[in-house]
């Protein structure tokens, strides 16, 4: 690490960081994919679709008010610190993240662009209401919106759904004028990160990935460090930010 980032250091202008559930796993909040991956005991089709949530509206509230649970009791770990130091240090530096659990906002990090959305919105899908604040009844599934009384959904993207065209086309933007890519935590089992990081390697960016184990990303790095996030990634901020 230490000799690549010197080598390649005076390159490093705009930095770009991609996370995945990854990075929260030291955290405690289950990965998608992982042994104890949160799809493992649930078929996503049931739950995280459209289709689903037209058929049965409640089972998918039911599901995602667990997982908020699950999240509202784990907080930032090492590796979403490492990303607010660069953030703070680092003149030039994005953030994109495919999390929806909003760890990066708690960790500090000002602007990440969270492309999956936030499963802590509640949003309508009628009108543009759409609130963090509103507190779920569970005991009253599913919720319906204030303003126009069509039902509130939680807001994150959907298999099958598309993404927000201005948070593609700034991800689309920033892969095209970023010197290093930081691939955190990500299998690259859904498409849109290994399209990025392909519009990046194209326009010249150096790749660095941090994983546990080899990815789609990992054949064409420049740099693949393997271990936990939440230990190699203070270090390479370390090496990044040092003068
Ligand atoms: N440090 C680094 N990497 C880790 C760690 C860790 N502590 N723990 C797990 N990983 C790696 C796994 O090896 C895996 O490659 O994180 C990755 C997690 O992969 P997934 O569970 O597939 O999560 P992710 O890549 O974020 O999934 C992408 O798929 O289901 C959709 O919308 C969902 O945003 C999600 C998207
Ligand atoms: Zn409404």
């Amino acid at each position: 690490m230490k000799v690549f980032v010197s080598k390649h250091k005076h390159r490093f202008q705009n930095i770009t960081a991609i996370t995945g559930a990854g990075i929260s796993a030291e955290s405690g909040v289950p990965t998608f994919r992982g042994t104890d991956g949160l799809w493992k005991n649930f078929r996503a089709e049931e739950l995280a679709t459209p289709e689903a949530f037209q058929k049965n509206p409640k089972l998918v509230w039911e599901w995602y008010l667990w997982r908020r649970n699950i999240i509202e009791s784990k907080s930032p770990n090492e590796g979403h610190k490492a990303l607010v130091e660069l953030e703070q240090k680092h003149s030039n530096f994005f953030l994109i993240t495919q999390n929806v659990d909003g760890l990066h906002l708690q960790a500090g990090s000002k602007r990440p662009l969270e492309i999956h959305g936030n499963i802590f919105i509640n949003r309508c899908v009628s009108c543009d209401y759409q609130s963090k604040e509103l507190k779920i009844d569970s005991k009253n599934l599913p919720p319906h919106c204030g303003r126009c009384n069509s039902l509130l959904r939680p807001g994150v993207l959907w298999f099958g759904e598309s993404y927000e065209e201005l948070k593609l086309n700034q991800s689309i933007f920033r892969m095209q004028n970023t010197d290093l890519l930081l691939i955190l935590g990500t299998s690259g089992a859904v498409s849109m990160p290994v399209y990025l990081a392909q519009i990046a390697k194209e326009a010249g960016s150096l790749v660095i990935e941090i994983n546990q184990e080899e990815t789609p990303f990992t054949s064409s790095a420049d740099l693949f460090l393997q271990g936990k996030s939440g230990k190699i990634l203070p270090e390479l901020v370390q090496e990044i930010l040092s003068v």
